[in-house]
């Protein structure tokens, strides 16, 4: 068991140091306007940059009610993460805000600012590793999950929705925003749009962002009484379209992960992945381990490399545009990190200034990096998918079309470009 070597951190945070069970933080924990509730499980061991995974719950849910509800604080314990439970201020129904201006833009507020709040806390607190933050929610909690990934692509690594609808389809239909508003047309499947429209709703909740967009997974249930199988439809398009994919699958593969679920894979990188359940009505069971392999949340070694695998520019996808933000997400980490450590103080530092990500070939990365955000063919660049980096390779280092993307010191590739085709 990991046991912090500061006894005063002991005396600020007694349970969360040392008892692994749900904890709420009632402290201030950020920008918060909605006044989401924050619940948090910590296990006892972690390991010294463990990731994070946000559960939001369903309508007329709570983080008690989520946290009995799944296995994933079992998995937390097991492979060592923090999960963090929100829970929403809708008193009315406790569904999450998935319909307000603000919830849909990125630092605009709402519940989805609220959550973010925690997760910069929970980066903070528990020098937690940035770059695998995820997000999974049934219903109610599948609709955040999509809020969140597309609000904040910047924060989330990946996602998978149970039983949602697309970003922005609860909004009203006069695009104004609403808080609290149960949009029945989405519910029932009438909201339909194109590819494209869904895209453009994503994009614009974050114009000015060219970085990282997360992985995607849904799930849907194709007799989903309450939550449209329609949904599923028109999520698949809306993130195919903001991943820059094919909206016909890859590959499909039936009775996967039960019998009567059929997988489809978009895109040559599996970046999307959608799970049609036969039959299944809106109570649909998580599939934890179909998640977490997807997460890599189970990963011990030769892991997918997180965030280094963004078409624009590695690790930290939105260098460009988070002058503002760093400064409301970072100064903490800073002045509070060295009081507070169980790790060396090394890895905190790569942890916190987010400089940890080192291309491998600052050449090639640089070139195609540019290249791919302004879409532009490079002649004599390598095809897409060949080889265009790593140790012992000593052929062009620019992509034809798309980024040289690195997945390891010995293996660059050039990958299509989904965040960073110009539009
Ligand atoms: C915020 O919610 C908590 C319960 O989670 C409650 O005790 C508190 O009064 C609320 N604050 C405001 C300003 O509504
Ligand atoms: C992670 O979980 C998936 C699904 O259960 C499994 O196929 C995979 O082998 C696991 N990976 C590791 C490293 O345990």
């Amino acid at each position: 068991m990991q046991v912090p070597s500061s006894l005063s951190l002991l005396g600020i945070l007694p349970a969360l140091a040392c008892a692994a069970t749900l904890t709420q933080i009632t402290a201030p924990f950020g920008p918060n306007p909605r006044n989401v509730s924050f619940h948090i499980y910590v296990p006892d061991t972690l390991p010294p940059n463990p990731a994070v995974l946000v559960n939001p719950h369903w309508c007329h849910g709570t983080a008690q009610a989520a946290f009995q509800g799944s296995q994933w604080a079992t998995l937390a314990s097991k492979h060592g993460f923090i999960v963090i439970y929100p829970g929403s201020p809708n008193a009315a129904d406790q569904c999450w805000d998935v319909s307000s201006k603000e919830t849909l833009t990125h630092e605009g507020g709402g519940d989805s600012l609220g959550i973010v709040s925690m997760v910069r806390w929970t980066l903070d607190k528990y020098h937690a590793d940035s770059k695998r933050v995820f997000v999974t929610g049934v219903s109610s909690g599948g609709m955040m999950t999509q809020v969140l990934l597309g609000s904040y692509p910047d924060v989330f690594a990946a996602g998978a929705a149970f039983a949602g609808v697309p970003f922005g389809c609860y909004a009203p239909k006069n695009n104004a925003g609403q808080y609290g508003y149960w949009n029945a047309e989405c519910a029932t499947g009438k909201v339909t749009h194109s590819a494209e429209q869904w895209g453009d709703l994503v994009r614009a909740a974050y114009p000015e962002y060219n970085g990282w967009r997360p992985k995607v997974q849904l799930f849907h249930g194709t007799n989903d009484e309450i939550v449209s199988y329609v949904n599923h439809v028109e999520g698949i398009k809306l993130w195919a379209d903001v991943l820059g994919l094919s909206e016909t699958p890859a590959q499909m593969v039936q009775n996967t992960p039960l019998a009567s679920w059929t997988k489809s894979v978009y895109g040559p990188t599996g970046w999307l992945e959608a799970y049609s359940a036969q039959g299944v009505p809106h109570d649909i069971k998580v599939q934890e381990n179909t998640v977490m392999a997807f997460f890599e949340l189970n990963c011990t070694s030769n892991c997918f490399h997180w965030g280094k695998g963004s078409p624009c520019g590695g690790g930290e996808p939105s260098t460009t545009s988070t002058t503002a933000k760093s400064s409301l997400t970072f100064v903490t980490i800073s002045t509070k990190s060295s009081s507070t450590t169980p790790t060396p103080s090394s890895a905190l530092v790569t942890t916190s200034t987010k400089s940890s990500f080192t291309p491998t070939s600052t050449t090639s990365w640089a070139s195609s990096t540019t290249s791919a955000c302004h879409a532009t063919y490079v002649p004599g660049g390598q095809a897409l998918w060949a080889q265009c980096g790593g140790i012992g390779y000593s052929g062009p280092s620019a992509c034809a079309n798309g980024a040289c993307t690195t997945y390891n010191s010995w293996f660059a590739q050039c990958v299509p470009t989904p965040a960073c085709t110009a539009r």
